[in-house]
Formats: C-alpha cells, structure tokens, sequence
C-alpha cells in the first residue's frame, strides 16, 4: 500500500488567495492513472494539502489555534469551505481521467485534543479499498476537545492512519526537489534524513502562510511516521517534472528518503 500526498504548493500558488494550479493538477491526475492502470494490485491512498484555499482562511481566522466565539465558528466554516473547494477541484479531476475517488473528509470523521489528531474512522477507507476504489483525504477543520478547533494537516492525517494501514510507502510530492541541507540558501538537497542528521538542517526560511508548521513540522511529522514503522519508506520529492509521480507510484526512488535508525 502507498500514500500519496500532493502538497499545496504544488497543487495551488501559494503566493495568491484560492488559485488552483488546474494544469499541474491535471498531469497529476494522468500520472495517478497511468500508474494504477500499470499496477492493478496498486492500493493508493490519495491525500492532497490545501495550500493558498485552506492556509489563507485558517491565517485570517485562527482556526488552527482554536474556537470559541461565535466570530470563530464562523471562521472555521470559511476556512472548511476553502479547503473543500480545492478538494471539489482535485476530485472532479481525477474523475476526468477515469479514477473513482471517494472523499474522507477528517472534518466529519477526526476528533482531535490540543491539535493532535486522536481519532478517525479508518474502517470506512479499508472498505473503498478493498473496493478498488481511491480512498482521498485532505488537510481539513477538526473539532478539537480542548480548544474547540484546529487544523489537521494531510501528515497529522497520514500518520494516523499509516499506524492502522501500515502503508509500505508514504510519497510527499511538492515543489522542492526533497529537503534542503539550509532552507535559507536552498541549494543542497539532503539524500537521507535519520534522527542522527536531522539536528543538522537549518529549516529557518521563508514558508509563506502556512497554518502547519511548514517543512520543519512535516519532516518532524514524517520521522516520527518512520520511527514507529520501520520497515516504512517515506519520500519527499517534487512532482512539478512530469512523470516523477507516476515513476515514484511505480517504485522510483526520487528526493529526500526519510529513515529511521539509520
Ligand atoms: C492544511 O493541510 C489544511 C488547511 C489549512 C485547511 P496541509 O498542511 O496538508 O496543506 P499544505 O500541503 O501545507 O498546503
């Protein structure tokens, strides 16, 4: 089993409020086919990010640091909207190219307490896999136990389910060819990253406005994936050259690995 994410950046311009990539978004949705076609016994689960739709909403309203006031109630439907909009767009998409999507939206099924994600109902994508069906989640609104609301990011939702599914590899497409060495020169990629380098990369850079912690938060996130399944592979890399997705679905070894106990 493999997940894929598809990053906000590179499904969305992350410089502009509610732009949607529509013809990256569109070769991905080909490549995504092409793969599955090629493997029949391919089971994909398909996660995207929110990018310029969700992140902006969030920043504006706060939601990822909590609700209370009726204000904040209204945010956190803005900012479910805006990610629900994009999702509309990814699913219509992969529709076109003749996949079968079915949506789980963390909002309706996760229940998260400080901001961690503590529960979801997991049985519901065992069953549309089981179906021959794409299984789609995306970084969502949660209703959270102890600040009311929060933002679930397509990692914290990942994470979570990999501990259930136990996915053989967890592919991060973005915009960045893997994890850089210094994110404030940008210039050296990082081929392996273990718990004895990662203290090393110096993740102080621009990130632009993102409610989840940016790539420190996400690296930190997929390490502690790969620390507690170890046999896990887990790849970050940058699906803006055409066909490093489908060649990545198709085994290919693109970017940065993340390892533990390397
Ligand atoms: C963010 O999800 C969700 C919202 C802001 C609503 P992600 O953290 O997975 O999205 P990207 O990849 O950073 O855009």
């Amino acid at each position: 089993m493999i997940f894929l994410k598809l990053g906000g950046s590179l499904i969305t311009d992350k410089k502009q409020t509610e732009t949607a990539q529509y013809s990256i978004i569109e070769r991905l949705a080909f490549e995504i086919a092409r793969a599955c076609q090629a493997n029949s016994d391919l089971q994909l689960v398909l996660g995207h990010g929110s990018g310029s739709f969700g992140h902006y909403a969030a920043a504006k309203h706060g939601t990822h640091m909590g609700a209370s006031t009726r204000d904040d109630w209204l945010g956190f439907s803005n900012v479910w909207s805006a990610a629900d909009r994009l999702n509309r767009l990814i699913l219509d998409q992969l529709r076109a190219v003749g996949l079968s999507p079915v949506r789980f939206s963390p909002s309706s099924s996760a229940i998260a307490s400080d901001g961690k994600l503590m529960h979801m109902s997991v049985e519901p994508i065992v069953r549309c896999l089981e179906a021959g069906l794409l299984p789609v989640v995306y970084g969502d609104v949660a209703f959270d136990r102890q600040r009311g609301s929060t933002i679930l990011s397509t990692e914290q939702i990942f994470s979570y389910l990999a501990e259930q599914l136990k996915p053989q590899r967890l592919l991060f497409a973005g915009i960045e060819p893997g994890v850089y060495a210094d994110y404030s020169v940008q210039s050296e990629i990082v081929p392996i990253i273990s718990e004895c380098n990662l203290q090393e990369i110096n993740f102080s850079g621009p990130t632009g406005t993102d409610v989840t912690g940016g790539m420190a938060e996400k690296v930190r996130l997929t390490l502690e994936i790969s620390r507690r399944l170890s046999s896990l592979e887990v790849r970050i890399f940058s699906g803006l050259e055409t066909g490093t997705v489908e060649n990545a679905l198709a085994g290919g070894s693109p970017g940065t690995l993340i390892l533990f106990g390397g």
